[in-house]
């Protein structure tokens, strides 16, 4: 398998789902929508959306009920980028190589296409249902997403994280803020794909368990990069936790005993997958790929 061809493919093909739910920019509420679209057609690696397919396939999943949950989750975390970059919080001036929402459309319209993206997400993902017969793997789906984004998830990672800007920080915390600001989603993503597939429960926390490591691995690497790329290869500034004096695990313990970490753990997610009676060799290859990655 030629992996960076497979990768192109997939991200593509992602790319083309995700375009096919955004906001139609019309009516008086254009402007919102324009905004909304400007960040979410930005570009952008599309994991999350990639790890739904991939996972939805290792379980046997073949149709199209996974598409509007790449859409949505791309949606959540998309709404995650626009609100993590304002003033309020780590007031950066660059995503995915343009300037940030807020500073094309001003902060009300960053606030305001962020949280509805964030709506958008649930209005996509209840467009399922007519895709299925099976109804509960829908809202299986959906309560993990919902479980997954706010306060047990992402959203109770990045409140933790700003209020401790500036503060000294304990393993123990930090690694509270990794698992739910980072790995939230990617578990999100990967058991969304898991249930929408009919994976068991047993299946489903080992893939929660990898997940878990993978976005770990996954900030770990973005707290490797914010110190050692370029805003050109990165497309959003660098040093951006330096200038708001967050404690990283870079600050805690060195870069090349982070790059190690992040390998430890990386390793520690394709052993998991491993563990399961099925096999996607793209997947595999795509979470060994996290480790070296420069964007
Ligand atoms: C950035 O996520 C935020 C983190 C969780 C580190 P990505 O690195 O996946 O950003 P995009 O989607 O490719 O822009
Ligand atoms: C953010 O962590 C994670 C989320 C947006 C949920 P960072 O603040 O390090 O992400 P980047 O570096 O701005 O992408
Ligand atoms: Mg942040
Ligand atoms: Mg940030
Ligand atoms: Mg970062």
């Amino acid at each position: 398998m030629n992996f960076k061809e497979e990768l192109k493919r997939r991200t593509e093909e992602a790319e083309h789902v995700i375009r096919e739910y955004l906001p139609e920019e019309s009516g008086f509420a254009k402007t919102m929508a324009e905004a909304m679209n400007y960040s979410m057609m930005a570009g952008g690696k599309r994991l999350r959306p990639i790890l739904i397919r991939e996972t939805y396939e290792l379980f046997g999943g073949k149709d199209k009920l996974c598409e509007p949950f790449m859409a949505a989750m791309e949606m959540i975390h998309t709404h995650s980028l626009i609100h993590d970059d304002l003033p309020a919080l780590d007031n950066d001036d660059y995503r995915r190589g343009r300037l940030t929402t807020h500073k094309v459309y001003g902060e009300a319209m960053g606030v305001l296409s962020g949280v509805a993206l964030l709506n958008r997400a649930y209005e996509v993902m209840l467009s399922a249902f007519d895709l299925t017969e099976d109804k509960d793997r829908v809202i299986a789906a959906m309560r993990i997403i919902a479980d997954k984004t706010g306060i047990n998830g992402m959203l109770g990672g990045q409140s933790v994280d700003v209020e401790n800007d500036g503060k000294p920080l304990e393993h123990k915390m930090l690694d509270y803020i990794y698992k739910n600001k980072t790995s939230a989603l990617i578990e999100a993503s990967m058991m969304t794909g898991a249930v929408l597939a009919g994976a068991s429960e047993k299946e489903l926390e080992i893939v929660e368990q990898a997940a878990e490591n993978i976005g770990l691995a996954f900030q770990i690497q973005d707290d490797i990069l914010d110190v050692t790329s370029t805003q050109e290869e990165l497309g959003k500034p660098i040093h951006s936790d330096e200038k708001n004096n967050k404690v990283t695990y870079v600050s805690l313990v060195g870069a090349p005993a982070a790059a190690s970490r992040v390998k430890e753990l990386s390793d520690h997610a394709v052993e998991l997958l491993d563990d399961l009676d099925r096999k996607n060799g793209f997947l595999d290859l795509l979470v060994e790929s996290l480790v070296s990655r420069r964007k």
